[in-house]
């Protein structure tokens, strides 16, 4: 079975052509165009902005990831495409152009909540996780547990009551002065600093719910940065390590207590901040203490943040076939 994935919720524009072949997922191409540099000049998405490059942008990468994949319509089994959440002007661009093409090629159109969708990059070339599983996602505008029992059978957790923990990362990044996304800037910059220099309170430290928050957490951040301490203070690399030290043990600790509370023995992390290398390490090593059984997911860093592969892939398993004429972007879809 082959699926062309199709993705374009906020500044990526992304097409993927991949196959299964006895439960195997495999990616024959994934090609992403980005307008992240574009928007880096006004530090975040401009909406309007990104849906115009999603309209240059999506006709050449679907050309490119079919061509490449060496798969011509005819041999298409299907198209999947991301109708929410997201900014409307960029969501439509892909699905208005999915409907045309299951139009004209005669495939059924495969609807992708885009959340759900990024915890299919799990299942991409390796061996994916079972079920029941605790699924924790972490993007620019979510931050969400979610307790999965089979495909498309879910009980949400909990997730963030204000910020989401990329949005954290961005909006730090920002008070440091670092380009957007500002996730990957604060990661590097981190390496080189000493998170012992600042000290950050750790979001909802102790909380025995599954919920979230970092609004307090880029509140403090501000306050140092706008003190006197701060001014003249040459390693903005310690203040960077202290902000990713508090955003990812506040993830990890909801991730342990979940996986304990519901005793369940399989983990996976998506979005853009699971391309995070301390959250990786650092979770690998607390999910190896709550024994030998108990199995961590992480897809690779580049499948974390948005691509088409991760909704061709969950496209393999969802069961609802829509009729083109009828599907509608929904900016606003949840869980
Ligand atoms: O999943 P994604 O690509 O887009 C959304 O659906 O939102 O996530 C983007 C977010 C941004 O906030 C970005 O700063 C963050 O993921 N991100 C990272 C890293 N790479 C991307 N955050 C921390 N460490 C990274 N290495
Ligand atoms: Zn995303």
């Amino acid at each position: 079975m082959i699926i062309l994935g199709i993705e374009t919720s906020c500044d990526e524009t992304a097409a993927a052509v991949l196959s299964m072949n006895d439960e195997r997922i495999t990616i024959l191409f994934n090609v992403v165009a980005s307008s992240a540099s574009l928007q880096a000049k006004y530090g975040g998405v401009i909406p309007e902005q990104a849906a115009r490059e999603q309209i240059k942008s999506l006709i050449p990468v679907i050309k490119e990831a079919l061509e490449t994949a060496q798969v011509t319509s005819n041999k298409l089994d299907a198209i999947a495409v991301t109708y929410g959440p997201g900014l409307i002007g960029s969501l439509l661009v892909g699905v208005e152009t999915a409907k045309v093409l299951a139009t004209i090629w005669n495939k059924p159109l495969i609807p992708i909540n885009h959340l759900i969708g990024h915890f299919y990059a799990n299942w991409i070339d390796t061996q994916p996780p079972t079920f029941p599983c605790i699924g924790l996602l972490v993007s620019g505008g979510h931050t969400d547990l979610v307790l999965f029992t089979d495909h498309g059978k879910y009980q949400y957790l909990g997730g963030t009551r204000d910020d989401a923990a990329g949005e954290c990362f961005d909006k730090c990044a920002r008070l440091l002065g670092l380009p957007y996304p500002g996730g990957p800037q604060i990661s590097k910059l981190a390496q080189k600093g000493d998170p012992s220099k600042f000290r950050l309170p750790i979001p909802m430290k102790g909380s025995k719910d599954f919920d979230f928050s970092y609004s307090g957490l880029k509140t403090a951040v501000a306050n140092i940065v706008n003190s006197k301490q701060f001014t003249g203070y040459s390693k903005k690399a310690d203040l960077a390590a202290s902000i990713e030290n508090a955003i990812v043990k506040s993830l990890i600790d909801k991730v342990i207590l979940a996986a304990q509370k519901y005793n369940i023995k399989q983990i996976m992390v998506a979005g853009g901040v699971a391309a995070n290398q301390k959250l990786k390490e650092n979770l690998e090593s607390r999910v190896k203490s709550l024994g030998e059984n108990v199995k961590l997911h992480i897809p690779p860093a580049k499948l974390c943040t948005d691509n088409g592969a991760m909704i061709a892939a969950a496209g393999f398993f969802e069961k609802k076939v829509i009729d083109p004429l009828k599907l509608q972007a929904d900016p606003s879809l949840s869980f």
